[in-house]
């Protein structure tokens, strides 16, 4: 008799395997933090430690929010209704110079604890205190990727763009693999605009001697494309390509404003693209040329951005809008479908951020699993799956999350964090943020 940690049983599980991406009222069996079996049959000779029962729901891989500043929380619902620049420069930049590290800290927390209801098990966060970002990663259960910028930006109000490359490299080695293998560290490029060709050069670079990735935001508005052409000569990914930023594995938030021959880079360079549309949508800065890219074959994952353009860190409605938008705007209801989006939120989005053993539900892979309980009227009667995910379900249908084999919520409560405690402390830091 083998005894394995955990069995989830009686459970409709979408693997996200090609092939048997559906598997009706099955088993999934957990131990050492992996999948160690999944099946339609219970094995002979198995006992568990602990089980939980999946009838009414539906097991699939968790989330992976490929694009989040996840402290910008604090300041969500703060400046709305405003073009990007204006948006970013003259509200978001000077709250930023007010944040400390505790109050990037809780704001991580806040975000952090939002993903998990929502089933995020993994996401990747470009932002400041970064170490602070890693503590709470470490300390909720969570899984992210974490990137450190090699440039300083301002120094006494001024644009200086300071060398802090040592920091980053410091930072991958305290970082990179840490908390049991949860954090994987990047490097920031924060975008093409905030950088010159020097420091572009210098980080990837520095990226190619620290043997990682690059997390970029390129190509979000059309201003970009016009700064590009007055800074470089040329399209933000051209300089990307010229200064050997594509040469790593590269995560490019947003892309909306590629012209086909950027597309074409972006396929040859093998970058991974994060789709954020409702960021893309409430701050009018277009709509990616979603459907082309995944007909190149260009790996495009989803991501909610921060929480002060989205306003919430809810992949459902990401994969809602992805299904919707694009067909709409192409008046073609055959684009986009369910599982090309349920792939674009899950094991696409694992891999663009360094995950290579989660992302599906197979045997071997790490046990990043949710439950979705379909037991509600607005799932009745049971049809299609994928179309359910997709199309009908909530955040709030997330039932249970496990990460790693740890269940870190179950019948929507977490195990292990204080969510009141962390809505009383940033309720109480955002009087002083945000004076009110
Ligand atoms: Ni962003």
């Amino acid at each position: 008799m083998t005894n394995f940690d955990l069995l989830i049983k009686n459970v409709d599980i979408i693997t996200m395997n090609d092939g048997n991406m559906i598997i009706e009222n099955g088993f999934i069996g957990v131990a050492d933090k992996k999948i160690c079996f999944v099946s339609d049959k219970l094995p002979d000779d198995v006992s568990f430690k602990k089980e939980i029962d999946g009838n009414g729901k539906i097991a699939m891989p968790g989330f992976v929010n490929a694009h989040s500043h996840s402290a910008m929380t604090l300041m969500r619902n703060y400046a709305d209704d405003i073009a990007l620049e204006a948006w970013l420069f003259d509200n978001i930049f000077p709250i930023e110079a007010k944040l400390t590290d505790k109050d990037v800290y809780w704001g991580t927390m806040l975000g952090i604890a939002e993903m998990l209801k929502s089933g995020v098990t993994a996401f990747a966060d470009m932002y400041m205190f970064m170490d602070e970002v890693a503590r709470a990663v470490t300390e909720t259960g969570i899984k992210a990727n974490l990137c450190k910028s090699p440039v300083q930006f301002f120094e006494g109000g001024e644009l200086k763009r300071l060398d802090r490359s040592q920091g980053t490299v410091d930072y991958y080695n305290q970082y990179h693999n840490s908390a049991d293998g949860r954090i994987k560290v990047f490097v920031e490029i924060h975008s093409t605009y905030m950088f010159n060709e020097k420091t572009l050069t210098n980080a990837a670079a520095l990226a190619k001697q620290l043997n990682t990735g690059i997390h970029i935001h390129l190509l979000e508005t059309a201003t970009e494309v016009q700064s590009s052409k007055r800074d470089y000569g040329m399209t933000s990914i051209e300089i990307c390509k010229k200064t050997g930023v594509l040469d790593v594995p590269v995560l490019a938030a947003h892309c909306v404003h590629l012209t086909d021959s950027d597309l074409e880079i972006m396929k040859e360079m093998n970058c991974s693209i994060s789709h954020n549309p409702t960021s893309n949508l409430k701050l009018g800065s277009g709509i990616a040329r979603v459907p082309e890219m995944l007909k190149l074959g260009i790996n495009v994952c989803l991501g909610t951005d921060g929480a002060s353009s989205n306003n919430n860190l809810n992949m459902f409605e990401e994969m809602n809008l992805a299904a919707l938008i694009h067909k709409g705007v192409a008046m073609d209801p055959q684009l986009m479908k369910a599982d090309t989006i349920l792939k674009m939120g899950t094991s696409n989005g694992a891999s663009a951020i360094g995950f290579t053993d989660t992302g599906k539900i197979a045997e071997g892979l790490k046990a990043d699993i949710i439950l979705i309980d379909t037991d509600k009227p607005h799932f009745y009667p049971k049809n299609n799956p994928l179309s359910t995910l997709v199309y009908s379900a909530q955040a709030s249908d997330v039932d249970t999350v496990i990460v790693d084999g740890r269940i870190l919520m179950q019948n929507r409560e977490f195990t292990a964090i204080d969510e009141e405690k962390i809505k009383y402390e940033v309720h109480a830091l955002s009087k002083r943020l945000l004076g009110r």
